[in-house]
């Protein structure tokens, strides 16, 4: 949005002070749960209002309405809506907010957005922020999120989605932080507490299994084993609630048979009863009312028994509640010490995220909140990390001596209409760095750069100026194409069956391979795409998924090495959509391939077994080794810690960060293990020609497997380390775990 319109759009909050302006200096701490008196506090307050409300401003506090033309605000002056989503301007927040200070007991509102990665200032996808392999950096992220939402008049964001997926046909990967069980562990936590720390409350969504469906398509059946939801699934649920988020989102999908959003075993036993969860559970939009396509509600009434029995307190766009919960109570069908303890859990959470001292926005703040340049600093350094360079020849860093003439091809080049999934529309932006001109100035003057954008829009549907664009192409001597997915080829309801390039890019990067020149292409999906067709084609190979506001300028920064790349995948490269699901930390089968197409081992015919590109990849500019592995500790009790630490050195001439990853593996045990698994990684600057030692503590514990009846197993025996940057891993080492325990308690042997 240009500056004059942003400053209109941001004068108009001026105007609003008066109505708005209760915000509060408190406002600035951040969001969390509370403990002691507050706490108790809290619930002697939730107990005076239970007393004071009607049943029908008790099913108010468990409806989720979203913003829409013709929106009722009487209604919330009625407390018939207790919590709203996706308003973002500051007109219609003032009204909200005024509208539920004049109800009858001036509840606050829960202000819901999906503020996933940015607001105003966009920061990389989840996926590209786990590429990261910086938890603080990606905790930052959430951070500057957080903060422009709040600004905005949010406090609730339905994020961090911490979906397991080992499908790339599905198009929700990019909420997600990939393959990996620890690496999504780690970012689940981080995201939580930067979004909290922004003051918004989180949303660790959507539980469970949403990942797990069938063929990759969205929404699908999940029949997922008890031993692996335990494993995979659950676990970073699990950190992002010890991280402290204050809500859970409910999944579409159902989970071996039972819709997750009536699933009592998951939303009650495991989340309340095993963990201690205290927040509140919010369905996914309409997922309660979808309960009767699923089959087990003969109407809406049902649903809602169902929902609010297995434990969702708010039905998100359903109105199955607000339609059916009071008749169902007055009928004695829902017992109305159901409605109290959900109504308990949503003022819990209002009331332990200080929402009755926040929920203003202050005009004078909400300026220098967005696209500020601390956010806008974080997001060009996100940016930089999460890019992944996959293959170069020697052409990158671009040298302007060698390359003078430089066509940058690729709508995806210039960000003016992008639209960025999980894009709230009406949120002002100012005008970013287009990759050509981001290139031009770091080149300088020794280099000419041009632009065609090759196709008419961000999909790539259709040609544009393809004469021209070939012509542009061929005059060059290097050719950047910056090529991807887009609009409505990422996100909800965007499962592929074939991972290529939308519409007619791949026929346009063959033309652009055709003119003879270096080919360098930078990619911006959602997902990794089936790049086998490249393979030894082009002069260098650029992975980003979506790198944010400051993309562009940090693509060219890489491009031209003003930064040195230190992204590594999160996920595994496919070769061909018939490898799914292909990752790293699969079990070595009866047969594993050692003979190389040997038929009778597990081999494919036509294809090999390994992906394209392995989880935990990614090259430098530099080179790193890894040596001198140490076992401190070779032999560790059930309950106690592996202490390891290896050499790492910086053997190339230019700075440069390395992602170091240690792996366990248990080779024999009571059942199958994974081949390896990453338990630890830690991230290091290294100047050219130094070293450092870096060292890994791995809690014993963290070396289990859940059995069948969902119980953490640690047994005793020998164990193997590798260390390496990625999960190819290159140094092995060994220990032992000294005795076997269940939950943390000892077996006798
Ligand atoms: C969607 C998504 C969920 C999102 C919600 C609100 O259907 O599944 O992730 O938070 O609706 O937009």
């Amino acid at each position: 949005m240009p500056r004059l319109l942003l400053r209109l759009f941001l004068g108009s909050l001026a105007l609003l002070a008066p109505c708005l302006a209760g915000g509060d200096a408190a406002a600035q701490a951040p969001m969390g749960w509370k403990t002691g008196p507050e706490a108790a506090a809290i619930e002697r307050r939730i107990d005076r209002l239970l007393r004071q409300m009607t049943l029908d401003e008790k099913v108010g506090q468990l409806h989720l309405y979203g913003r829409r033309e013709g929106f009722d605000y009487g209604e919330i002056r009625a407390g018939r809506i207790g919590n709203v989503m996706n308003f973002v301007d500051p007109v219609e927040m003032a009204a909200v907010q005024k509208a539920a200070r004049e109800s009858r007991l001036k509840i606050p509102l829960l202000i819901g957005l999906d503020a996933v990665h940015g607001v105003s200032t966009y920061f990389p996808l989840p996926l590209g922020q786990a590429a990261t392999f910086n938890p603080a950096l990606v905790e930052e992220a959430a951070l500057w999120t957080g903060r422009e939402a709040r600004a905005l008049g949010i406090n609730w964001t339905f994020a961090p989605m911490v979906d397991m997926s080992r499908d790339p046909r599905w198009g929700r990967l990019l909420e997600g932080a990939g393959e990996d069980a620890h690496l999504s562990n780690i970012m689940a936590a981080a995201r939580t507490r930067g979004y909290q720390a922004g003051g918004v409350a989180a949303t660790v969504k959507h539980f469970v299994g949403y990942g797990g469906g069938e063929a990759g398509r969205d929404y699908n059946t999940a029949w997922i084993p008890t031993e692996q939801l335990h494993d995979l699934h659950l676990p970073p649920f699990r950190s992002a609630l010890d991280a402290g988020s204050l809500s859970v989102m409910a999944a579409f999908n159902s989970v071996n048979g039972i819709p997750a959003t009536a699933h009592k075993g998951m939303l009650t036993d495991v989340l309340r009863r095993q963990w201690g969860f205290r927040g509140l559970v919010v369905s996914d939009f309409g997922s309660i009312p979808e309960l009767m396509a699923h089959g087990i509600a003969r109407d809406e009434a049902e649903a809602a028994r169902k929902a609010i029995a297995a434990g969702v307190d708010i039905d998100m766009m359903g109105f199955v509640y607000s339609r059916h919960l009071a008749a169902e109570v007055r009928a004695g069908r829902v017992p109305i010490a159901q409605v109290d303890e959900a109504v308990r859990r949503v003022l819990r959470v209002k009331f332990h995220a200080g929402m009755d001292t926040i929920n203003d926005i202050d005009p004078k703040t909400a300026e220098s909140a967005l696209q500020s340049p601390p956010a806008l600093d974080a997001a060009r350094r996100a940016a930089r990390e999460s890019i992944i360079l996959l293959e170069n020849d020697g052409i990158l860093p671009l040298d302007p001596a060698r390359h003078r003439r430089i066509a940058v091809i690729g709508a995806l080049a210039r960000p003016d209409q992008e639209r960025v999934w999980t894009d709230p529309a009406g949120v002002p932006r100012k005008p970013l760095e287009s990759l050509d001109a981001a290139l031009a100035r770091l080149l300088g003057s020794g280099a000419t750069v041009s632009y065609q954008p090759g196709v008419t829009t961000y999909c790539g549907k259709e040609f544009a100026d393809r004469a021209a664009t070939v012509e542009a192409a061929s005059a060059a001597d290097v050719i950047v194409a910056k090529l991807g997915e887009d609009c409505e080829f990422m996100g909800e309801g965007a499962s592929r069956t074939r991972l290529t390039l939308p519409g007619v890019q791949d026929a346009l990067l063959e033309e652009l391979i055709g003119t003879g020149k270096p080919v360098v292409v930078v990619l911006a999906t959602g997902r990794p795409l089936v790049l086998s067709h490249l393979k030894g084609r082009l002069a260098a190979l650029v992975q980003t998924f979506h790198a944010g506001s400051e993309g562009r300028t940090a693509i060219a920064e890489i491009l031209t090495g003003a930064a040195n790349p230190s992204g590594k995948t999160p996920i595994s490269f496919p070769r061909a959509v018939g490898q799914i699901p292909v990752y790293y930390d699969h079990l070595p089968t009866g047969r594993p391939e050692t003979k190389g197409r040997f038929r009778y081992e597990s081999i494919f015919m036509d294809e090999a077994n390994q992906p394209l590109y392995p989880f935990g990849y990614g090259l430098s500019y530099t080179r790193f080794s890894i040596s001198d592995l140490r076992i401190e500790t070779p032999r560790i009790d059930p309950n106690g810690q592996l202490k390891a630490s290896v050499l790492v050195s910086n053997t190339g001439s230019r700075d440069g960060q390395e992602v170091v990853q240690l792996y366990v593996r248990q080779p024999v045990a009571s059942i199958s293990r994974p081949v390896r698994q990453l338990k630890a990684f830690e991230k290091v600057m290294l100047k050219a020609g130094s070293s450092q030692r870096v060292s890994f503590t791995v809690p014993a514990q963290a070396l289990g497997y859940h059995n069948a009846a969902g119980r953490l197993m640690v047994e005793a025996g020998g164990f193997e380390v590798h260390v390496g940057t990625s999960s190819l891993t290159e140094l092995k080492g060994e220990f032992s775990v000294s005795g076997s325990t269940r939950d943390g308690v000892r077996l006798r042997p």
